[in-house]
This record gives C-alpha cells, structure tokens and sequence, in this order.
C-alpha cells in the first residue's frame, strides 16, 4: 500500500479526501489511497468603487448651490451612519425572477426552466412574445412546476422606423422592458432583487442568492457578467451584464430604470439587444457593472467541460446557451445532463464545480477535481497555475478567433495523446452534515498513450469525500 500525504497550509483549508479504485485484479498489487488536504484561494474581485449613495437626478442637481465656506469644520461631520437595525440575510423570496421566452420554443425550453425552478418558493415570471395554444391536460399539469406566463406588452410604437442594420429589434426592446414591466405588476412586497434571465438559462439558485446576500438592496446595484468572447465585449460592451448568462438589479434601481425606460430606450435606436438596451440605461442613470464572475454567458461553442472543470472560485450561479453547447455530461441528452448536477446542488450547492488540485507523488500524477461534476488524472506533474486555467475544449463565438478572442487565459486541451487527461464524471454523490461523498467513472476511451510511465488505466473509480464550508463565502472580502 502506497500512501502519499501531502498539505498545502494555505488560509483556507477544505478538507478533501481522494480514493482511487482500482480494478479488482490489482488491488492487492496496487491499491492507493491518499489524504490531500486542499487548499482554496480566492480571487480577490475587486468591488470596490461601488459607493453608497447615487444621486441620478442631475437637473436638480445645480453645482454648488448657495455655495458658502461651512459653517463648521469638517471634522464635526458625524460617520455614525450606521444606526439602521440589522437586516434579515436575503432569502430565496425576496427574489423576483423574469424570464425573457419565445413561445416558438416554449415546449422545448420549459424543461430547462423546470430544472431549477423551486414551486411555491421561487417568485416570478415567463414573459412570451405571444399567447401560446391552448393547453392541453398535460401541459396544464406542469403549470404548478413553472412560473406565471404572461405576454409582454406591444413594443411596436417604441421601435423606430429607421431600419436597424443589424436586424428587428422588437426583440431586444421587448425583453429589455421585463424589468419595467415586473414593476409595473405590483405585488412587490418583500422584493430586494430582480433577476433576469433567458428561457435557456439555468440558475442555482441558493448559489445566487448567496451572492445577492453581499449586496446592499437598498443601494443601486447592477451585477452580473461579462462574455467569454472578447469581440462580444467589444461589439456591446465591457460595462454590460449579458442578459443570457443572468443579471441581478436592487429594488430601487428597478424602481429608477422603470421611470425611465421607455424615454431612454428611444435614444438608443442603433442598439441591438435587451442587454445592451439595459446597459445604456444604466449608464445614463450613473450606475456601474458590479461584476460576479459566477454568472455565465457561455458565448461558446462545443464542450463546455474545459471551463467548468476549471471553474472560478465563487459559487456557481448560471449556465447559459445550453442548446447550442453539448450535453455537459456525455452520452446523456442536454436536460438529463443537468439533472444530474441536482444531486450535488442538494447536498453543497456552495461546492458545485469548485476546483481542487492535488497529486499524487508516488506516480507523478496531477490531479483536478471540479467537484460534483468531474475528476482529471494526468499523467505528468503540471503546475497548478496551469491548471487553473480552463482547457479549450470549446470553441469561440466568432469561430474563426483563436485563443487570443477569449478574455481571460486558457490552456490547450493537449498538445500531446500522452497529455490527454484520464477524465471521470460524476456517477454518485451522498451527504450528511459535515460530509460529502461523490463518485466519479471513466466513461470514455482511455488515451492510446504509449508512455511507460504509470498510468490510471487501472483507476475505475475516484471517491471524493470533502467537508462542505457553508460559510467559505463569508470570507470573501467586499
Ligand atoms: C426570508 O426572509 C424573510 C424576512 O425578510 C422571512 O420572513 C422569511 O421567512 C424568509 N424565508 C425563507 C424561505 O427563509
Ligand atoms: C404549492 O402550494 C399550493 C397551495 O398552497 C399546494 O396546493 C401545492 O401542492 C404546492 N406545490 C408544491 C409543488 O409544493
Ligand atoms: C381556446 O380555449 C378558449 C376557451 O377556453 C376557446 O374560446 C378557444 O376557441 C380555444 N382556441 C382554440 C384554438 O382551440
Ligand atoms: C460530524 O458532526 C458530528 C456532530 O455534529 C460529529 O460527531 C462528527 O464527528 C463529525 N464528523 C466529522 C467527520 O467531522
């Protein structure tokens, strides 16, 4: 029995065990179980600049009026502002989603929605471009599992006659205008945030709410993401949350927006989406992109595997463009493979597709776990600032653009067979309290590697048993 203990004493420990099992035939030969003790880092996103108070009314805003010398010295003026009683931490309720749809394919994009929709717990609303067919039983049936449908409102006398080069707009106005519309509704009881969303995006939601819980409601707040394609950023903008991938707005930011939508959207004709709609408005109201690096737009195409084997350390909030990526699991359909994410979100939601990096001395193996999702073996000792960075597994949104089009770093997927990672995908997963336990199989071919150094062939098998920190997100700084 071979045992390698290695401890990385980094500030943050989370505990994390390996097992590998080997197959039977040599299992008296070879049997390996090593104890890693793994350490998370966190990126230190800067929030800073978001300050506290924005004035938006800037008619009233006369520089200087009666300007005199104060009255008194600065130093008087009182800091204690600090005196409101302690909020209660945002829940799930306090959220309000709309989600933009199209009722062409409603049918088909319904069960994405149903994956993470919580009945009687999530609040919200589907807006349609059009009113669908009627029902019939079944589809009546999953009513209860889904939000409220409603239409949106008739654009048409807000879209400009001038033709647009880039093509009908109605639809970028349209799906702008849910934030104002979901104002409009009332019933705004209790709300601190709205969410938007796309029919094909997917949330997790204790995960997104336990980013929201950093944010002040009471504040102008604008957060989401970026694109994954740098030409995407630089054709809309950089300062702009992609509605795909999800955003979040403040109840009193909405409140802003909805009184000046309507006006604001006229000046900007030559704009594409509702995404960037938003944004213009954002920025004429003075309020900046909080970025949370958690939502994804995923502007890519082929296999996401690369970038969610090698996922940011912040809780996962959203997964967008499913229907034009693979299956994030193989040989499953699009909807099976993110029902299998479930399991995990049920047992550490926080600890969906965070990275850890050990090896494994004895066969100089490097391994990457995303956990809940999948396990690398590579052969080969590889640095972990290299394995940090997600390997191009997919492609970028303009096809033509190398890695030079993704604004971030990134890694070949291998550049020999022999590089080629021994991949194994979540099978099985279980928690108690203080403990998880996930499974992960080989399911693919193994690398045709002639290599004589050890490698995993034999590995049938990895357990993961890693102790869940439900408060790893209260150490990230704001
Ligand atoms: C959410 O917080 C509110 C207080 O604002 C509380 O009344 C409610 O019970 C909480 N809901 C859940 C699901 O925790
Ligand atoms: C939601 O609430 C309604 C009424 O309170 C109840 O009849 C229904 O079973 C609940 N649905 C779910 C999925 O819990
Ligand atoms: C849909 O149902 C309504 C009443 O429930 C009925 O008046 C209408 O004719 C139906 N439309 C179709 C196309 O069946
Ligand atoms: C889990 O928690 C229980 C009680 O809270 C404790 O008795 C047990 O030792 C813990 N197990 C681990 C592995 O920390």
């Amino acid at each position: 029995m071979i045992m390698s203990t290695m401890s990385n004493n980094l500030k943050d420990s989370e505990n994390l065990q390996l097992q590998l099992h080997y197959s039977s035939w040599t299992i008296t030969k070879l049997m390996t179980s090593f104890f890693l003790l793994i350490s998370l880092s966190y990126f230190f996103y800067s929030l800073g600049f978001l300050t506290h108070s924005y004035n938006n009314n800037c008619a009233q805003k006369k520089p200087y009026p009666n300007y005199n010398y104060p009255h008194h010295p600065l130093s008087t003026i009182n800091h204690n502002t600090n005196t409101a009683a302690p909020m209660e931490k945002t829940n799930i309720s306090h959220i309000v989603f709309g989600i933009g749809a199209s009722s062409r394919l409603w049918a088909h994009r319904k069960e994405f929605i149903k994956l993470w929709w919580r009945p009687n717990e999530t609040r919200g609303n589907v807006w349609l471009d059009q009113q669908l067919p009627n029902k019939t039983t079944e589809e009546e049936e999953d009513n209860h599992l889904l939000p409220t449908l409603r239409v949106s409102s008739d654009v048409s006398k807000l879209i400009m006659k001038r033709r647009n080069p880039r093509g009908d707009t109605t639809l970028g106005v349209r799906i702008s205008r849910i934030v104002s519309e979901t104002v409009r509704l009332g019933n705004v009881e209790n709300v601190r945030w709205f969410v938007m969303g796309d029919d094909d995006t997917f949330f997790v939601t204790e995960n997104l709410v336990k980013v929201l819980q950093k944010y002040d409601h009471n504040q102008f707040y604008y957060i989401g993401t970026t694109s994954e394609s740098h030409l995407q950023n630089i054709h809309f903008s950089y300062n702009m949350a992609f509605g795909g991938g999800g955003f979040a707005i403040s109840y009193p930011l909405a409140v802003a927006l909805e009184r000046i939508q309507d006006k604001c959207l006229q000046r900007y004709p030559a704009l594409f989406g509702s995404d960037d709609r938003i944004q213009a408005c954002m920025a004429e109201l003075g309020v900046p992109l909080t970025k949370e690096i958690g939502f994804h737009q995923f502007d890519v195409y082929g296999n996401l595997f690369g970038l969610l084997a090698a996922h940011p350390i912040t809780p996962l909030v959203s997964m967008h463009h499913l229907d034009l990526v693979e299956p994030i699991f193989p040989n499953v359909d699009r909807v099976e493979a993110l029902q299998r994410l479930i399991g995990p979100m049920k047992v550490d939601s926080y600890g969906l597709m965070q990275q850890s990096i050990c090896y494994d001395k004895a066969h100089h193996w490097t391994i990457s776990v995303s956990w809940g999702y999948a396990v690398q073996i590579f052969r080969g000792v590889f640095l972990a600032r290299d394995m940090e960075m997600p390997a191009r597994t997919f492609l970028n949104w303009y096809r033509r653009a190398d890695y030079t089009g993704f604004p971030f770093n990134t890694r070949p997927f291998k550049r020999h067979v022999c590089q080629k990672p021994f991949v194994f995908y979540l099978s099985a997963y279980d928690g108690v309290v203080n403990e998880t336990l996930t499974e992960y199989i080989r399911v693919q071919p193994n690398p045709d590697c002639r290599w004589k150094m050890p490698d995993p062939t034999q590995v049938q098998i990895v357990k993961v048993i890693k102790k869940p920190d439900p408060h790893l997100w209260d150490k990230v700084p704001l």
